[in-house]
């Protein structure tokens, strides 16, 4: 008999990608029956799961008692949360410690968290603001003393889809043809770019084997790119010519304070790389986990599959 697959999030990026992925899937859509979590099951995005098998639960990680029905009798549970929701650590936390809790007391056995690195620990107390990274990291110790049959942590990069989703500012047109990039990233500077699409792809062996990767952590990407590859593919793509910022260009797009942390950028990427030190090592060693057949996209096939790109 199919096991439930219960899947937080499942009308947005990482949550709805892991969805695609297990029905696309020869083995996992006959193996696990998905469950997909949201607050409002009568939106568009969810009636289009629901009429693809998927079964819908409403359940509101800001209220304990209506996770339980969501992961009641499932095998697994795909864990996630949406710092940029109430844009608080701790709201963050206690939302990902109330989803860890409903699993564990439905007898869970096996647990992905979409979780970040602390960044506080790894600059040694240097970085103590980036909050949305430490938010998840502090639900991933949290789990991991939970003592689940198998817990794993997923670590996805900067998604490409933040080119359209999301509250980083976009490319503008600042002249006929040429495109301003709002990042005042250093040429050199390297950034894990991830297709969320891609999702399933990178948690595949751990739903192979669940005991082989009780407690890993997959730091997922495609690859490291530099700034100047991400401006040049996107000039190819685009067909027009698009360049970094300089800081005082980039200043002027930053509109939360959270922002000018990725925008100018700050030492987290400058100084210790969005994974910390061990990054590039962490990611070839995910890459070469996963199934021969499953093919990351690339920055360039990225933007060849969803261009043409027009900017304002
Ligand atoms: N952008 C990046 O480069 C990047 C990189 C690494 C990590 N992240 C992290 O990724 C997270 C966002 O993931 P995403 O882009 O996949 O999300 P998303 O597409 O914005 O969708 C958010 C999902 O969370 C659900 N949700 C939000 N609040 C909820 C609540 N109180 N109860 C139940 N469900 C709730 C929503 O469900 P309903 O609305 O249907 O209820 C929706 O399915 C953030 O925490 C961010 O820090 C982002």
């Amino acid at each position: 008999m199919s096991k439930i697959f219960t899947v937080f999030g499942a009308t947005g990026q990482q949550g709805g990608a892991l969805i695609n992925f297990i029905l696309q899937h020869e083995t996992f859509s006959k193996e696990f029956r998905l469950r997909g979590v949201t607050r409002d099951a009568s939106k568009a995005e969810a009636v289009k799961l629901k009429e693809r098998g998927v079964q819908l639960i409403e359940a509101d990680m800001n209220d304990p008692p209506s996770l339980r029905p969501a992961v009641d009798g499932a095998y697994a549970v795909f864990a996630m949360t949406n710092y940029w929701d109430k844009a608080s650590a701790e709201a963050e936390i206690t939302q990902g410690k109330a989803i860890a809790d409903a699993s564990r007391a439905a007898g869970v056995s096996l647990i992905i968290w979409s979780s970040l690195p602390n960044v506080t620990q790894m600059s040694n107390g240097e970085l103590t603001t980036v909050h949305h990274f430490d938010s998840k990291a502090e639900v991933e110790d949290y789990i991991r003393s939970l003592n689940f049959p198998s817990s794993v942590f997923y670590l996805p990069g900067w998604f490409m889809q933040n080119v359209w989703h999301g509250f980083v500012p976009k490319p503008k047109m600042i002249s006929v043809d040429t495109v301003l990039f709002p990042f005042a990233w250093p040429p050199d500077l390297r950034l894990p770019l991830i297709d969320v699409s891609d999702t399933g792809k990178y948690l595949a062996p751990a739903l192979r084997d669940p005991a082989k990767y009780d407690g890993a952590r997959l730091v997922s990407a495609t690859a490291h790119y530099s700034a100047q590859e991400i401006v040049d593919t996107w000039s190819r793509a685009s067909g027009k010519n698009m360049r970094l910022a300089t800081g005082n260009e980039a200043e002027q797009f930053i509109t939360h304070p959270m922002q000018r942390e990725v925008l100018r950028p700050g030492p987290l990427f400058v100084k210790y790389g969005y994974f910390g030190p061990s990054g590039p090592q962490d990611l070839d060693w995910t890459i070469s986990q996963l199934e021969p057949a499953d093919t990351l996209t690339t920055w360039e096939d990225f933007l060849v599959q969803n261009g043409p790109w027009d900017f304002e």
